[in-house]
């Protein structure tokens, strides 16, 4: 007798009932971009879809993320001055810390996640402090992060996300939030991040890009499945309440791979490369715009508690329907 999986796929009804994953708009963060100035409300040319808001104009996105039910978001901060140290990033009134007190004011039950970095306020546009040579010294970026996380802390973000990938960067962040009151704030690790070409429309929209050489000092090396698992572990080991994978979609055997062996919470960035994509192959009739929540729920299959994704709005109305 040979094997009728048909059987259960006769009719919409049995297919709903044994449908083993799920995507629910709970699980979905968008990413909102910050700039400074009044009145801007840009299209970012490199991400269709998504905007450049100064704080005046953030009442337009949490209107739309209460319209469609997305409860989170992670910030990004784009700014005028820069400088070797990113001083912005640890301003008490920087543009981030600004956006969550606005975002909180407006909802305060938007849960607002705020990446920390110091590619966007850098004036050489890498994730760290420089040494004379040019490679990014770890343990003085530690300090920095750490500084960022506070303000950030202090200005009422609900969750830090590291995206630095600087070791002991998780230890570093955990002691100075506890020594600062802020034994509460959780820390989601962009914990296994690759090196990647698919970040490349973020870079245009956070202006962010290195001004000479790569991320490959610090983020992991594209062929590297093992090493991703010695990374999210680290990160565990000091302290993490979420880990990520990063990129999403072309690293799902390492998303499995972290679901199968560690017992925490899981997060993937779908990411703007990754974005752009499917969004461009749907706008040209290349594809169904399906492949967008196909897209999503292999995530999802692959073990993924969350997902940063670009299309949350969108997916969320479509769940709604
Ligand atoms: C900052 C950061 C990056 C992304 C998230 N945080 C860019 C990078 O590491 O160069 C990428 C997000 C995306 O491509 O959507 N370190
Ligand atoms: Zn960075």
């Amino acid at each position: 007798m040979f094997y009728r999986g048909r059987r259960l796929r006769k009719n919409d009804t049995i297919r709903t009932m044994l449908k083993e994953n799920h995507l629910h708009k709970e699980e979905l963060i968008l990413p909102i971009f910050v700039t400074e100035g009044n009145n801007v409300y840009k299209e970012i040319e490199s991400l269709r879809g998504n905007y450049h808001y100064s704080i005046d104009n953030l009442y337009r996105i949490v209107d739309k993320m209460n319209e469609a039910g997305i409860v989170s978001c992670i910030l990004f901060g784009i700014v005028e001055h820069k400088d070797a140290c990113g001083s912005e990033a640890f301003n008490d009134n920087g543009i981030v810390q600004q956006a969550i007190r606005k975002i909180k004011e407006l909802n305060e039950k938007i849960y607002v996640i705020a990446d920390v970095c110091m590619c966007e306020y850098t004036d050489h546009g890498h994730c760290g402090i420089l040494d004379e040579d040019g490679y990014v010294n770890n343990d003085k970026t530690l300090e920095y992060l750490s500084r960022i996380a506070v303000s950030y802390a202090k200005a009422g973000v609900d969750m830090v996300a590291p995206s630095d990938m600087m070791d002991g960067h998780i230890l570093a962040l955990r002691e100075t939030l506890d020594q600062n009151g802020y034994t509460s704030l959780p820390i989601m690790g962009y914990s296994a991040k690759f090196a990647s070409a698919y970040y490349g429309p973020f870079r245009e929209a956070a202006h962010s890009a290195p001004s000479f050489g790569d991320r490959k000092s610090y983020q992991m090396d594209l062929g590297n499945g093992n090493e991703a698992l010695r990374e999210v572990e680290a990160d565990i080991n000091e302290g993490v309440d979420i880990v990520m994978v990063k990129p999403a979609m072309p690293y799902l055997d390492v998303v499995k791979e972290v679901k199968l062996n560690y017992n925490i919470p899981l997060c993937v960035y779908q990411v703007s490369g990754e974005y752009v994509m499917l969004k461009m192959a749907v706008e040209n009739g290349l594809m169904n715009e399906s492949v967008i929540e196909e897209s999503l729920l292999a995530m999802k299959r692959a073990g993924a508690d969350l997902i940063i994704t670009y299309f949350a709005l969108e997916i969320a109305k479509k769940l709604g329907e």
